[in-house]
């Protein structure tokens, strides 16, 4: 089952983020998939920021992974958009297992290290301001989780 959701508004992006952010549980997993200035980074924002972080986000460029935690609970942001080694090396693994909130952006990039049970979002710039997310729960706790916020 795939879900369908209509952004209109770097808030609405925000808001939907903010809505997922309510049903958060450890070792939830969140993959954004879209072309470079979709919204991944405006969805991960309006997530952190419900979450109470106060640091600001910013693409992890260098490292890959940043960590904040100085909120409700971990969030871990992963850009892999200039990946060179392979995710074993990077170790996601360890990631994904802790108690924490992980958001992805270029998952593609490391599809064969994402745990199976996740919540996979598509975003595709329709024009400006408009996007459209297609929403794609694996797992039962993610479709729940769909239920309840779409
Ligand atoms: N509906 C929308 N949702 C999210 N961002 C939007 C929307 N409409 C316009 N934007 C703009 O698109 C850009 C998205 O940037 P960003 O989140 O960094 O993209 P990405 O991380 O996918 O490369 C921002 O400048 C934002 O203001
Ligand atoms: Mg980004």
């Amino acid at each position: 089952m795939k879900y369908k959701y209509t952004s209109r508004s770097e808030e609405d992006t925000m808001e939907l983020a903010q809505n997922f952010e309510s049903e958060k549980f450890p070792g939830m997993v969140i993959c954004l998939d879209g072309e470079l200035g979709s919204g991944k980074t405006v969805f991960v924002k309006g997530f952190a920021q419900a979450l109470g972080i106060q640091e600001t986000i910013t693409s992890p460029t260098f490292n890959l992974v940043k960590e904040y935690h100085d909120g409700e609970m971990t969030l871990f942001h992963m850009d892999v958009y200039r990946l060179k080694d392979s995710c074993e090396t990077v170790g996601f693994d360890d990631y994904f297992n802790q108690d924490a909130v992980s958001i992805i952006e270029w998952p593609d990039l490391i599809c064969g290290c994402l745990p199976e049970e996740r919540l996979d979002i598509k975003i595709k710039v329709y024009d400006e301001n408009t996007r459209i997310f297609i929403i794609e729960p694996h797992g039962q706790a993610y479709e729940d989780i769909c239920n309840s916020v779409l």
